[in-house]
């Protein structure tokens, strides 16, 4: 078995599976896309990679010239089996929910191939909590990668209980050919290293909007200006969508049983309200244009 393969499946057809489908493809590989929604298929056909692929030219990650070729490296399906039946490896990425992903790796653990490695993009999730829904425990890792993978090109690679040497290093391989770094995460963490220091700062910034302290664009706008960068951690949180930030609180509550863990109400209300951030148009901040984007964002506000 080769992990040079030119060959991968994403399961889930969302923001981050289309960009790490589209990472393989514009690296090479064929691709099969799975997702259990007709609309997400067409979505990410239509809208979603095409998107995503003309950020990566215009950030010159990407040719233009190889714009074409680059969307037909990608077959979509809904129908799984058809998805993984040749596939040397599956990287999943559906939402983040433990049962659905167990589902979700019993159902590969059947359909692939003995030699299949089942990788797992979970952002809380550890392997060794899905790794039992099959019999392949050995083949079973985290690997978690950040958006927008083109610009942060590095993927921490996380075992679980069973994980082999040869797992790790082909994934290693694998990375290695698509021009991603791999980093690797020497005991199981919730978080792995990236997350477990996002996951203090993501708390702070909301409990210090919730508890009345300071406003969204004011705690953006301090952590833009003192740290240098282009977005502040409510922007951040808008564009990784707000429903996927509480699920992945709630993980983090469910390990701790702290209630200081649970997702805070500012965030509950926003998406009891169906404003889970870029995606439908509203979260902190309304898009295509929020304000954290502006030049006078960070400029002070004439008197
Ligand atoms: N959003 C981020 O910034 C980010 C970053 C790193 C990791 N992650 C992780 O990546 C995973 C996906 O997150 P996302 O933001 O792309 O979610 P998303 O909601 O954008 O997309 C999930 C997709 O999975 C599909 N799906 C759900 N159940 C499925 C199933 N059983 N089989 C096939 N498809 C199914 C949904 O239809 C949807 O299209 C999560 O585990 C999340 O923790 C997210």
């Amino acid at each position: 078995m080769t992990f040079t393969t030119n060959s991968v499946t994403v399961i889930g057809s969302g923001f981050m599976g289309n960009q790490i489908a589209l990472h393989c493809a514009a690296h090479g590989k064929s691709v099969w896309m799975h997702d259990t929604q007709e609309e997400a298929i067409r979505h990410s056909a239509e809208e979603t990679m095409p998107g995503f692929l003309d950020r990566m030219i215009a950030d010159g990650s990407a040719a233009s010239d190889d714009r074409q070729s680059i969307l037909d490296r990608v077959r979509r399906t809904t129908d799984l089996r058809s998805a993984v039946s040749d596939s040397v490896l599956v990287i999943e990425a559906v939402r983040e929910d433990l049962d659905a992903k167990r589902e979700l790796f019993g159902e590969l653990d059947r359909l692939c191939p003995a030699e299949t490695i089942l990788a797992t993009n979970s952002s809380s999730i550890r392997a060794s909590r899905i790794e039992s829904a099959t019999a392949r425990p050995e083949r079973v890792l985290n690997t978690h990668f950040v958006q927008p993978i083109w610009r942060h090109p590095f993927v921490e690679l996380m075992r679980g209980h069973a994980t082999s040497d040869a797992t790790l290093q082909a994934v290693r391989a694998f990375m290695a050919s698509i021009q991603v770094i791999p980093v690797v995460v020497r005991k199981e963490s919730t978080g792995f290293i990236f997350n477990r220091m996002w996951r203090a700062l993501k708390k702070e910034a909301l409990r210090v909007v919730d508890q009345g302290i300071a406003g969204v664009e004011d705690v953006d706008r301090t952590w833009m200006i003192q740290m240098e960068t282009p977005m502040g951690p409510l922007g951040l949180m808008d564009i990784i969508g707000l429903d996927v930030v509480r699920d992945i609180e709630l993980v983090y509550h469910e390990e701790s049983g702290d209630p200081s863990d649970l997702p805070p109400k500012i965030l509950l209300d926003k998406i009891a309200r169906g404003h889970l951030g870029e995606k439908t148009g509203q979260g902190f901040y309304s898009y295509p244009n929020p304000a954290w984007k502006e030049p006078e964002f960070l400029k002070p506000a004439s008197p």
